[in-house]
């Protein structure tokens, strides 16, 4: 019988500007299951990386509830938080949170070594695996801004991978990226997400999507319906799994 991993209950995100509020997130009941890999798809501005961000726990929920692995997330103090986002989760989120200050591996590295569940061998065998499957290993010891947004955004990922963690998030992962580096991506996602990483990614990539497990689509705050096409076991099944989403797609008014 499947887990459940990540569970929201009547999650609502409300944003205040200039005193009038964005009720950005509205009573959003969602589930993920372990070993689950999801796209969340839907109009800019629906709330999309608004979901993403609260279900995370990288920022505060106005109300409603947010479990992960059976606890309440509202309920954890600072350093549980910490300590929960270093340990199971991973992110790739499109502010990119990477210190200027330290090279492209040594960000990579860096939660590696707080973790302290792998040596420092382990930890950097581990990066320069990831950095060659996602085509970056050039850039190792370049500085942040000496790279190219897409060459920064599979650091990211690498980063992300490098606990690996129960559960990534991952907001647009292959928004910067041409085609060949987006297969890396997806490759590398996929085989994190056997190895039993789940998945919550956003993306307005139809290909992308068609290779998820499930797809979510949000609309001005509210889950609006999901479309539910099981794991992809075959190159050869692409075609029609795009298809399918096509069309469903059209019916959800995208
Ligand atoms: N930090 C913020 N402060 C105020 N409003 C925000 C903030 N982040 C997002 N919003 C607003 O929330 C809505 C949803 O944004 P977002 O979650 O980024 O949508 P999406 O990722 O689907 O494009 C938008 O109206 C956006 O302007
Ligand atoms: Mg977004």
């Amino acid at each position: 019988m499947s887990k459940t991993v990540l569970e929201s209950k009547e999650l609502c995100k409300t944003y205040i500007v200039d005193k009038f509020s964005n009720n950005v997130l509205q009573n959003v009941d969602f589930k993920l299951e372990e070993g689950e890999f999801t796209a969340i798809m839907g109009p800019s501005g629906s709330g999309k990386s608004t979901l993403l961000y609260t279900l995370s726990g990288m920022d505060k929920m106005t109300s409603g509830k947010v479990i992960f692995d059976g606890e309440d997330m509202s309920q954890m103090n600072h350093k549980q938080l910490t300590n929960l986002r270093l340990h199971k989760m991973g992110f790739v989120f499109q502010q990119m949170y990477m210190l200027k200050k330290l090279c492209i591996m040594d960000n990579i590295i860096l939660p590696g070594y707080q973790a302290k569940t792998q040596s420092k061998n382990e930890v950097n065998e581990r990066a320069r695996k990831l950095m060659h499957n996602l085509g970056i290993d050039e850039i190792a010891t370049n500085e942040i801004c000496e790279v190219s947004g897409g060459q920064l955004q599979r650091a990211c990922l690498c980063r992300a991978l490098i606990n690996s963690p129960k559960i990534l998030f991952a907001d647009e992962p292959t928004g910067a990226l041409n085609s060949k580096a987006s297969k890396e991506v997806m490759n590398e996602l996929r085989k994190a997400n056997q190895k039993g990483t789940t998945i919550l990614m956003v993306t307005h990539s139809e290909k992308v999507a068609a290779s998820s497990d499930r797809v979510v689509y949000l609309v001005d705050g509210n889950i609006k319906g999901e479309l539910n096409l099981g794991k992809q076991k075959d190159e050869n099944e692409s075609a029609s799994r795009e298809r399918k989403l096509k069309n469903w797609l059209d019916e959800m008014g995208w």
